[in-house]
């Protein structure tokens, strides 16, 4: 990715996901990490993975998200703002794309990914190596140490414990078959879950 190209990027996007959900933009700061690790040992197009990690929450700012986070968590997919984040966030990565004059086919491709890109199991079928490698860091910041606290941020402290924490914490142990298909994702999934406690 150019390295002038990422910085205004960054300069433009910085301050709308600040207005968005709590710690969003420190979870795409991880994940832009976690897709340069995966690329490191995956062959995919980096010019789609990072655009598409920079943008695909975006969504978020621009739409109500509070029966999102008021659903518990086995339901939250249910949710109309779920579905409506990932249209309103391929739109709004479409203009901002648009505006960096960025190549029209990559920009399609990555607007198809962040259509999808909380629905693993369609991603997955795409058999798109950069889609997937997208999907996966997404879900990795879900575990580890990080994941813990992104969590604590996100629904608040009380949520770590009790049926709402219980209804996580099983998502994410049935997420170690479900959410990742790289070895490199699978191999890091497993390290992140044990750090995270997820079997103790
Ligand atoms: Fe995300």
């Amino acid at each position: 990715m150019d390295i002038s190209f990422e910085r205004q990027l960054i300069k433009m996007i910085e301050p709308l996901y600040k207005k968005g959900r709590n710690g969003d933009w420190d979870h795409i700061l991880r994940m832009v990490k976690l897709c340069r690790y995966l690329l490191e040992h995956e062959k995919a197009d980096e010019d789609i993975v990072l655009p598409a990690a920079y943008l695909h929450d975006l969504g978020w700012t621009a739409i109500d998200f509070s029966d999102f986070n008021q659903a518990s968590p086995r339901v939250k997919t249910d949710s109309s703002s779920f579905i409506q984040h990932m249209e309103q966030g391929a739109v709004i990565a479409g203009t901002i794309l648009s505006e960096f004059k960025y190549d029209t086919n990559k920009i399609k491709e990555i607007q198809s990914i962040i259509k999808v890109h909380d629905l693993p199991e369609i991603v997955f079928k795409m058999n798109n190596i950069s889609a997937t490698l997208v999907v996966e860091a997404d879900r990795l910041d879900r575990y580890g140490k990080t994941g813990l606290a992104r969590f604590k941020t996100m629904f608040g402290a009380d949520k770590l414990s009790g049926q709402y924490w219980e209804e996580a914490r099983q998502l994410r142990i049935d997420g170690l078959k479900e959410w990742f298909r790289t070895k490199t994702a699978i191999n890091l999934s497993k390290k992140l879950a044990a750090e995270m406690g997820l079997f103790d």
